[in-house]
């Protein structure tokens, strides 16, 4: 991991322009919530091409021209590919493109993290990294991550050691990525970080049992673990006088395996309340009360 961060908290960006993703979104409040995140001391974004198909770029582009650029780090991630029907392309040829398409739209001169966002079934993954690692030579990336990839081309991409970042669904109640795959990122001193750290939604407390059509995602067990676990989360958020959301949210920053956790927000509000976050510290008891409740 090359990149130093000021705390473990940044943005999910997939609802700024996500369009394509999410019905009803107003872009407008993409705009608002970037800046509600950098104004309370996010200053880390993670957004994709596949937002919006460059719109999420390019909102983030618009935004951080008011800002200091050097204080901001964005991460964000190519391999769909227009020209083939938005298949995932991880060849060296088609990543450097993206990568120079995404630097007009977030209108800077470098990426902080560039990420392979999904595997392709054919491409050799090392020789993917090694053209990243070409970009990174020049200055125009900073850090090459890779996301959704199995552990076997985990493996394949970082064999010359050139990954810095790993991105994968992971939550305190999906738990799958913890057996050998974080001893492999802590080895070669890749950094972790999680996505759906809220369970879209559900890990907030906002969402009950007779919310299960919404978290299609989950299978009938896992829904109900999540339910009972959240009694657990709400005695602790009650201890510190914060919601369940910044419960939820410290017990990933206390996490020694992850690296950055990048919860998404909606609008402005929920931006600025997750920044308050940062500042909630568990104890050694909580954070295992917590860790327990989710385990399988
Ligand atoms: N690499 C990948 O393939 C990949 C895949 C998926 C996501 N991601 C990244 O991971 C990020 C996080 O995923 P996600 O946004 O889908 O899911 P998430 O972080 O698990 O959940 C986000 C949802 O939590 C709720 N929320 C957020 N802030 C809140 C607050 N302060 N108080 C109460 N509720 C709050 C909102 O739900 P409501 O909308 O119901 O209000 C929001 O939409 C994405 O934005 C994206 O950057 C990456």
């Amino acid at each position: 991991m090359t990149l130093e961060f000021t705390h473990k908290l940044g943005l999910g960006t997939n609802k700024v322009g996500g369009h394509n993703l999410f019905k009803d979104l107003d872009e407008q409040d993409g705009y608002d919530l970037v800046r509600a995140a950098l104004d309370a001391g996010i200053n880390v974004l993670d957004t994709a091409f596949v937002y919006g198909l460059g719109r999420s770029e390019e909102i983030i582009g618009d935004v951080i021209q008011d800002y200091d650029r050097s204080k901001i780090i964005i991460a964000t991630k190519g391999a769909q590919n227009p020209d083939n029907d938005y298949k995932s392309d991880n060849s060296p040829e088609f990543l450097v493109k993206t990568v120079e398409e995404s630097l007009k739209r977030l209108k800077t001169d470098y990426i902080d993290i560039f990420y392979i966002h999904f595997p392709d079934e054919t491409s050799d993954k090392l020789a993917a990294v090694e053209a990243l690692d070409k970009l990174k030579q020049a200055g125009k990336i900073r850090a090459i991550g890779v996301s959704n990839f199995s552990f076997d081309q985990l493996k394949e991409a970082n064999a010359t050691g050139k990954v810095d970042f790993d991105e994968d669904y992971y939550s305190l109640a999906h738990r799958d990525e913890e057996q050998e795959r974080f001893a492999y990122l802590r080895e070669n001193g890749i950094g972790f970080v999680p996505y759906f750290p809220l369970e879209s939604g559900l890990l907030t407390g906002r969402y009950g049992a007779a919310d299960r059509d919404k978290f299609d995602r989950l299978d009938d067990a896992k829904f109900d673990q999540i339910i009972k676990g959240l009694d657990v989360l709400k005695q602790v958020a009650e201890a510190h006088d914060v919601t369940l959301t910044h419960a939820v949210l410290a017990w990933y920053m206390a996490n020694p395996n992850i690296g950055l956790v990048i919860p998404g927000a909606r609008n402005a509000e929920q931006a600025t309340d997750l920044a308050k976050s940062i500042d909630v510290h568990l104890t050694e008891d909580e954070y295992k009360a917590i860790d327990e409740a989710f385990k399988a």
